[in-house]
């Protein structure tokens, strides 16, 4: 399973990448106006930053909601990088880019996806990825692991190359579930990653393996 991380904090994105286990980047408006990034031209040169600290898709997500509009933004945002992968949302004029940007061989992302249903559709007009968001399902009371399962079980079953990115990741735990359900990436905030390290054994037996080694000087 690959690793992307979930931010467009360029201090979280190099911590991350400096561990050595980063494969790419995923950003949303959200994560992008969290870190004050205003203006296309600012928002062209983040992307561009983004693009030069990590060697991996980097997905960037249209605002537009009509096709045309969806189209003239992928087309823009693809010329900042060869990596960029334009992230649409799982709409009807989505669907139709998503087809339009797969022809013209331009990778996709698409995103808010809720269901296995969305995620066949999404598959049918050829996106690269597909991010269904398990954290906001399990925050409705629902199972968001249990939908990575169900599509990638229908993924495999139909053979689709679309890649599973789970997103919307809460916690570790959510990353070890993704990977036992088959997910091809997760998305997943600093704070995730960094917990995947954390057990009290490690801890202990470290502290245990330091002292005794004050012996061996
Ligand atoms: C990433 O692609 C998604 O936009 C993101 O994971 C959504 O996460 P959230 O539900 O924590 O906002």
């Amino acid at each position: 399973m690959n690793f992307f991380i979930d931010t467009a904090n360029l201090d979280q994105i190099k911590e991350a990448n400096d561990l050595g286990i980063l494969d790419g980047v995923t950003t949303n408006p959200s994560l992008m106006a969290k870190e004050g990034i205003k203006g296309e031209e600012a928002i062209m040169e983040h992307y561009k930053t983004i693009c030069s600290i990590v060697d991996g898709p980097v997905s960037a997500e249209v605002i537009s909601t009509d096709f045309d509009g969806i189209i003239a933004e992928g087309k823009k945002l693809a010329k900042i990088h060869d990596n960029i992968v334009v992230k649409v949302p799982m709409i009807k004029d989505g669907i139709k880019a998503i087809k339009w940007f797969t022809e013209n061989e331009i990778n996709t992302n698409c995103t808010l996806v809720f269901s296995a249903g969305q995620a066949i559709l999404a598959a049918k007009a050829g996106a690269t990825f597909l991010s269904p968001f398990i954290g906001r399902i399990d925050d409705s009371n629902w199972d968001g692991v249990e939908l990575i399962k169900q599509i990638v079980d229908i993924y495999n079953t139909q053979g689709y190359p679309t890649a599973v990115l789970a997103a919307s990741i809460r916690n570790p735990l959510h990353i070890v579930k993704c990977a036992e359900a088959g997910a091809d990436v997760c998305t997943c905030p600093l704070d995730s990653i960094l917990g995947l390290l954390k057990h009290p054994l490690t801890d202990i037996g470290l502290a245990k393996f330091l002292e005794d080694a004050k012996s061996l000087k």
